[in-house]
């Protein structure tokens, strides 16, 4: 584990690892941050990715400029990178450094989970599902005794390829959700850390119940981390006609309650929901963001970046 940027750290978790954070408050990005970055890039990899597939650029984005800041609170070089490399117009999503910000939050949350399990299951499979273009494999540097497999479209896979090298116990798998014979390309002895960040919502929930059966039944034991929106917020999407920062993508499932997934897959049992307010580095946030946060979490149609975890044993 690399473990000069990682510290022990006691919050809602006990000897919880997550990175260290410099002690000086957040001071948010300067607005010419987005110019500095398109200054440097270095036309190589075409993108022309549509829809779900297009939005990974949304958070891939939102974590190269939150890297870039003078203290983030995620250092993702692997993101700045990317944006570099990637011939793709970054202005048209409309990233700002609020969004950065929350995004930078909910990495950290969901790198926190995984690294506590990993430090209880050293040998454990991770599955990081709709992985886009995200460093987290990098970022948190298992050992080689962890097999970790990064899954999304196989259009999405080819340009991670393109982006990001081998490592020893780490494979990439190009498939949809929606066709489980994936799984038969994961060995299902070991627990798994199964983690989805920003992904649940563009599925449906009958795809969403087929993979909460098949991953339960796949794995002897495991937990499952991932961040979901209410049914209001997709609601009001679907209604409104709009598309998720113009990229065509909508979304398809949500859930208010947790418990209510147990009406998917009843092997799941909740461990930790944490609305944004509770996320690990939601303190490195400046004030107004505090308020901007509270404001939406008051409107269940506005409730964005709360994190589930669940814990699963398969009989
Ligand atoms: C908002 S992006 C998040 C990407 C990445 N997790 C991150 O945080 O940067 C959503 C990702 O989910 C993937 N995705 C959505 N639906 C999928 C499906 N049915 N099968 C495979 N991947 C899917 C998309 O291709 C995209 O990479």
């Amino acid at each position: 584990m690399s473990s000069h940027w990682y510290a022990v750290y006691a919050n809602t978790e006990s000897r919880c690892l997550v990175p260290r954070f410099p002690r000086e408050p957040y001071r948010h990005e300067p607005p010419t941050a987005r110019l500095i970055l398109k200054d440097h890039l270095m036309l190589s990899e075409k993108v022309q990715l549509t829809k779900e597939k297009e939005t990974m650029l949304i958070t891939l984005y939102g974590r190269a400029l939150q890297s870039r800041s003078k203290h983030p609170i995620l250092r993702d070089t692997w993101a700045e990178e990317a944006v570099q490399r990637v011939d793709y117009d970054f202005a048209k999503l409309k990233v700002g450094w609020r969004a950065a910000l929350l995004f930078a939050c909910r990495a950290t949350q969901l790198d926190l989970w995984t690294t506590s399990f990993l430090a209880e299951h050293p040998d454990a499979t991770v599955l990081h599902l709709g992985c886009g273009l995200d460093s987290r494999v990098y970022r948190i540097a298992p050992p080689p005794t962890v097999r970790w497999f990064d899954l999304d479209y196989p259009e999405v896979i080819a340009l991670r390829r393109h982006l990001y090298s081998e490592r020893a116990g780490y494979s990439m798998i190009g498939s949809s959700l929606a066709d489980l014979s994936w799984l038969d390309e994961v060995p299902g002895d070991r627990p798994a850390m199964i983690v989805a960040e920003g992904v649940t919502m563009y599925l449906t929930e009958e795809i969403m119940q087929a993979l909460l059966q098949a991953l339960t039944n796949h794995f002897p034991s495991g937990q499952l981390a991932f961040d979901v929106h209410t049914p209001q917020l997709v609601r009001w999407l679907t209604k409104s006609g709009a598309t998720v920062r113009g990229t065509g993508a909508t979304f398809g499932w949500g859930i208010d309650n947790p418990a209510d997934i147990k009406r998917l897959e009843p092997r799941l049992e909740l461990i930790s929901e944490l609305k944004a307010h509770n996320l690990a580095a939601y303190a490195r946030l400046p004030w107004s963001m505090h308020l901007l946060v509270r404001a939406m979490e008051t409107i269940p149609a506005l409730r964005v970046m709360r994190c589930l975890l669940y814990r699963f044993q398969r009989s």
